[in-house]
C-alpha cells in the first residue's frame, strides 16, 4: 500500500473451483446426452443427473434423502415451505449471515427474527434460541458459518423442547461432522448452497437433505412446479417427472448441466477438506506465536470441519487503534488475495431491506421491530474482530501459510502507519 515490496511473489495462489479433463468430459456428456433438464424426456432411459446428484449428496451426509436444486436460496425456500411455515409465524434467524436465510422467510410470508449469535464464532447459541422465543416461533434457521459449527445438539434440544422446526443452513459447511454426525442432519431439513465460491461448488447450485420422507416428497413437488418423480427410471423417451399437485411448486429445479459439474466434484470434496485441514493446522501452530491473533475456535465435538473461510480472532488492540477493514485492506495487498472482515450484520445491512418491494413493504414496516428490534453486541463484535480468507488459499503448501503468518506479523509490526478507520 506504501510502494515497498509486498510479502507474496509472483507466485499464484490456488485457483477456484478446480476441474479437470475428467469434469470436462462430464460436462461434454450432459450436453451431447440433449438432456439438459429433468424436466425434458430421457432420451436413454437414465435417471436425471440432478437426481444421480441428489442420492450420492445424500450419501455422502448419511441422510435417506436428498433433492437438487437451483441455489442454497431456493432450498431454503422449499424447506420452510414443506414445514408448512408461512404468514404469521416467526422464524429465529443468527444475525450473522448470508442474507439468504432472512429473505427466504420473507419469501414464504412469515417474519424473521434476528438473533444475536457467539461473538467468538459468530454462530447462534442454544442460549440466544432459547431467549428469543415467543408464541410465535415456529422454526430456527441454525448457520453453521464460515469455518466452525453452531452448538447444534444444545440447539437441537432446545428446538425440540419449544417444538421448533430446525433448518440447518449448512452452505459453508459441506461434510462438517459433530460427534460423528454430518451436519444438516440434526434437524428436520438442512440445506446447501452449491454457488461457485463455497467448497462443493456447482457454479448457481443447492441441495436440501431429510430424513423424513414426506418433507422429501413435498420438496420434491415444491421445487418442480408439483411433479415429482417416476417410481422407475423412464423408459428412453419418456419423461422422469410426473405431475402430483399434492402441493403446489414453483421452478427451482438444478440444470442437468450443473449436476454433471457437482457430480465430478462430489468425490473431489473430501480429499480437498483434508488439504485444508493440514493448512489450517498450520497456520494455528504459527498463530499461536502472534500476539493477539488466536484461530476461530470450532466446539470439541468437532471430528471433521469443512473450511469455507478461515476465520482469526483480532484481540482487541491487537493491531493498535486500527480498524479491521484497514488491517484487511493492508493484509490483501501484502498477500495478493482477498483478506476480509465479515460482512456487518443483517440488522444493519444495506442487503435486507424488504421496505425496497410492494410485496413485504406493509408487512415488514409493521413489523420491523420485532424482527431487528434486539441488541446484537455478539455479531457487532464478530464483524469487527475476525479476518476471513477464502478456502482456496488453503489449498496449496506450507509456503502460502507461511506468507500468511509474515504478512500478518509486518502489517502489525506497521499498523502504526495505517489509516485507523477506513480503507487506506
Ligand atoms: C449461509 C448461507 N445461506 C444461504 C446462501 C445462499 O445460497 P445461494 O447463493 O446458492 O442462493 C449462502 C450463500 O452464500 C450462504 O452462505
Amino acid at each position: 500500500m506504501h510502494g515497498g515490496t509486498p510479502v507474496r511473489g509472483p507466485r499464484p495462489w490456488p485457483r477456484w473451483p478446480q476441474y479437470d479433463t475428467r469434469t470436462e468430459t462430464e460436462l461434454l456428456a450432459a450436453l451431447r446426452s440433449s438432456r439438459w433438464s429433468v424436466s425434458w424426456y430421457s432420451p436413454d432411459g437414465e435417471k436425471s443427473r440432478e437426481r444421480r446428484f441428489a442420492e450420492a449428496f445424500a450419501r455422502y451426509t448419511g441422510a435417506a434423502h436428498g433433492v437438487s436444486v437451483d441455489h442454497g436460496s431456493g432450498a431454503l425456500v422449499i424447506a420452510l415451505e414443506a414445514l408448512g411455515i408461512g404468514p404469521g409465524d416467526e422464524v429465529i434467524v443468527p444475525a450473522m449471515t448470508w442474507v439468504a436465510p432472512a429473505t427466504a422467510v420473507l419469501r414464504v410470508g412469515a417474519l424473521p427474527v434476528l438473533v444475536d449469535v457467539d461473538p467468538a464464532t459468530g454462530c447462534l447459541t442454544a442460549e440466544h434460541l432459547s431467549a428469543a422465543l415467543s408464541p410465535r416461533t415456529r422454526a430456527v434457521i441454525v448457520v453453521h458459518l464460515a469455518c466452525t459449527a453452531a452448538e447444534i445438539e444444545n440447539i437441537a434440544t432446545v428446538a425440540t423442547d419449544a417444538g421448533l422446526a430446525l433448518i440447518e443452513d449448512c452452505s459453508q459447511s459441506h461434510g462438517t461432522r459433530w460427534a460423528g454426525r454430518a451436519v444438516g442432519t440434526f434437524g428436520a431439513i438442512g440445506v446447501f448452497s452449491l454457488g461457485a465460491a463455497k467448497t462443493l461448488a456447482g457454479g448457481e447450485a443447492g441441495a436440501a437433505i431429510t430424513d423424513d420422507p414426506s418433507l422429501y416428497e413435498r420438496m420434491l413437488m415444491l421445487r418442480a412446479d408439483s411433479r415429482g418423480y417416476t417410481a422407475v427410471a423412464p423408459d428412453p423417451g419418456d419423461y422422469e417427472l410426473v405431475e402430483d399437485g399434492t402441493v403446489m411448486g414453483a421452478n427451482y429445479c438444478m440444470s442437468e448441466l450443473t449436476a454433471a459439474v457437482l457430480l465430478d466434484q462430489l468425490p473431489r470434496l473430501d480429499d480437498q477438506h483434508d488439504i485444508r485441514a493440514a493448512r489450517a493446522k498450520e497456520l494455528e501452530a504459527g498463530l499461536t506465536d502472534i500476539p493477539g491473533l488466536a484461530p476461530i475456535p470450532v466446539p470439541a465435538q468437532v471430528d471433521r470441519r469443512a473450511i469455507y473461510e478461515y476465520g482469526i480472532r483480532v484481540r482487541p488492540g491487537a493491531f493498535g487503534a486500527i480498524g479491521i477493514d484497514s488491517v484487511a485492506a493492508a493484509l490483501a495487498a501484502e498477500l495478493g488475495t482477498k483478506v476480509y472482515p465479515p460482512r456487518v450484520p443483517l440488522h444493519r445491512s444495506v442487503l435486507l431491506r424488504p421496505q425496497t418491494k410492494p410485496r413485504f413493504s406493509a408487512a415488514w414496516t409493521a413489523t420491523v421491530d420485532r424482527a431487528t428490534g434486539r441488541a446484537y453486541p455478539g455479531a457487532d463484535h464478530y464483524r469487527d474482530h475476525t479476518l476471513l480468507m477464502h478456502h482456496s488459499v488453503l489449498l496449496g503448501d506450507h509456503r502460502d501459510v507461511e506468507d500468511v503468518l509474515t504478512a500478518l506479523d509486518k502489517v502489525r509490526a506497521h499498523a502504526g502507519t495505517l489509516d485507523p478507520k477506513g480503507t487506506p
